[in-house]
């Protein structure tokens, strides 16, 4: 019988527990590689860079790294809701979207939370995603103290104030809202 373990054996053991009980948790992100390294190379990606680079004032988009990231997961999670908070002129709305049409979620919608009044809401979504997208004019805090979000929800990007109060404040409620898998 084995006495004593080094602490990195410990944790090595746990990893390996780990990975035996949920193989499903490490092939997602095969999974997720796998989606994001397709938008990456298609022509979807290359149109919206186009339109980024076309559109005066798109300083602060999500970056094109971050958008394929975000469309791999929710190609994988498949939601049926999707809260966003920060839509700004829609570079990351329109991968979220995109996620939807090519997973044929076509019931899906992205509720997209923007502020700013000064901002084109949703400027830079193709025409063909905007079925799915409900544009939210307000501050999020606003919206979750009225309670004027989905009450369930299946997936939050947070894109706004990255202020810890604001992440805390937003986060923390949208987590209540979410529904677990
Ligand atoms: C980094 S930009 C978002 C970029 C956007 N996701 C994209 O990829 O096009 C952040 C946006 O969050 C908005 N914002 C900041 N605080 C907010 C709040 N409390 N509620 C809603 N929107 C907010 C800003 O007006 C700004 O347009």
């Amino acid at each position: 019988m084995r006495a004593f373990q080094w602490p990195w054996q410990a944790r090595a053991n746990q990893r390996n527990q780990i990975q035996a009980a949920s193989p499903s948790f490490y092939g997602m992100w095969d999974a997720v590689a796998r989606f994001a390294a397709e938008i990456r190379a298609s022509d979807f990606m290359a149109e919206m860079i186009r339109r980024r680079d076309a559109y005066d004032g798109s300083v602060g988009v999500m970056g094109a790294l971050d958008c394929a990231t975000l469309y791999a997961l929710t190609r994988w999670l498949r939601p049926a809701v999707i809260v966003e908070s920060g839509g700004f002129i829609g570079m990351s709305s329109a991968f979220s979207l995109k996620a939807l049409t090519d997973e044929k979620l076509a019931t899906a919608r992205l509720y997209s939370i923007e502020w700013s009044e000064e901002c084109e809401h949703g400027a830079l979504i193709p025409d063909n995603l905007r079925p799915q997208f409900m544009p939210l004019r307000g501050k999020v805090e606003d919206f979750l103290k009225r309670d004027e979000l989905p009450s369930s929800m299946d997936m939050f990007v947070h894109d706004s104030s990255h202020s810890y109060r604001h992440m805390l404040c937003a986060t923390a409620d949208c987590l209540c809202r979410m529904t677990c898998r």
